[in-house]
């Protein structure tokens, strides 16, 4: 069977990882997919290793668990990426060695027409990565109020016509398809310079991170998992768009920092030490080939930390 998703930076973060030096530590998958990067890390793992992988989406996750079945020491966890540490302390696990996010959605979502994510065909507007969640693309396309589709449209789809486009989308309400929305905005947005993406391909970005909280769980995730990290181990972040990376390069950086206070001039009263150590000063990004033969990997970025100390003291 194949498996229509090709992971991005993959060597890269095996690497970053340090999962060859560690072939015997507990790894987290925190991004299963449809279970590329953790094939690769189970591959370099001895039986004594073990890795833990987590998704929200179901659909992903039977799919990688039957890729992945052959494996012993694998284990897949439904949930959201935040709650890393209590689905982890579930099964008696409470510190790891790794663990590797590839934040976004997979080549599956875009590919299920009836999962609302894409604009290539018609489908009822949803965009749920778990579908066992409330809020739909539906309900933030017919029921937000103006300002709150403006921040929606600016803030996560950073699409500068957030105005015009906003009020089109109240203005031809109840919209109930993909391609109906993505016509709406194409002609809201009509008359600028042309574009090498889709008029509609941000303002379809904005939406899905509203409906997943995508960066708040990213920031969420990234504290939890520091926690639990044990001394020596790693984190590594492939991430897509700027959101992304300016939440993990943010996070980063403020724990690798050992002074935070605002006013470096007064004598340091946060007491706040730093706790990693970033081993990428620059992302690390895709090379030509990739890049060509997976023009996804052409906005990838590949940020890794090293923990150093568990001292997080806050002001
Ligand atoms: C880019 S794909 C990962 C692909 C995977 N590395 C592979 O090689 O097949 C991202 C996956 O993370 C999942 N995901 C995204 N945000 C999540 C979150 N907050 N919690 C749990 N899973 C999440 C998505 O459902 C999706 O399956």
């Amino acid at each position: 069977m194949t498996y229509g998703h090709t992971p991005v930076l993959l060597a890269e973060a095996i690497t970053y990882l340090g999962v060859k030096e560690k072939r015997d530590g507990v790894w987290v998958d925190a991004t299963l997919g449809l279970g590329g990067h953790s094939e690769a890390i189970l591959k370099e793992l001895n039986p004594e290793g073990r890795l833990i992988s987590l998704d929200r989406d179901a659909e992903s996750l039977a799919l990688a668990k039957e890729r992945l079945s052959g494996y012993k020491n694998f284990m897949a966890i439904k949930t959201e990426f935040s709650g890393i540490a209590s689905a982890l302390a579930q099964i008696g696990i409470t510190q790891v060695d790794g663990v590797l996010y590839d934040y976004g959605v997979s080549s599956l979502h875009f590919d299920r027409a009836e999962r609302g994510f894409s604009f290539a065909q018609e489908a009822p507007l949803d965009m749920r990565m778990d579908r066992e969640s409330t809020l739909t693309a539906y309900d933030i396309v017919n029921s937000y109020r103006k300002e709150d589709l403006e921040r929606v449209i600016l803030k996560y789809g950073e699409d500068y016509k957030f105005r015009k486009i906003a009020y089109a989308i109240i203005k031809n309400r109840p919209i109930k398809t993909t391609t109906q929305l993505a016509e709406i905005i194409r002609k809201a947005r009509s008359g600028g310079k042309p574009e090498k993406i889709h008029p509609a391909t941000r303002v379809f970005q904005g939406i899905r991170i509203e409906v997943n909280a995508e960066l708040k769980e990213i920031e969420e995730s990234l504290g939890a998992a520091f926690k639990i990290l044990k001394l020596g181990g790693r984190i590594t972040a492939i991430t897509f768009h700027s959101l992304e990376d300016r939440i993990v390069k943010r996070f980063f950086n403020y724990e690798a920092t050992d002074c935070v206070c605002e006013n470096k001039r007064m004598p340091c009263n946060c007491q706040h030490k730093a706790g990693l150590k970033v081993l990428t000063r620059k992302p690390v990004e895709a090379g030509e080939e990739e890049v060509r033969s997976n023009p996804r990997a052409r906005s990838a970025k590949l940020r890794a930390a090293e923990k150093i100390g568990e001292a997080v003291v806050e002001k």
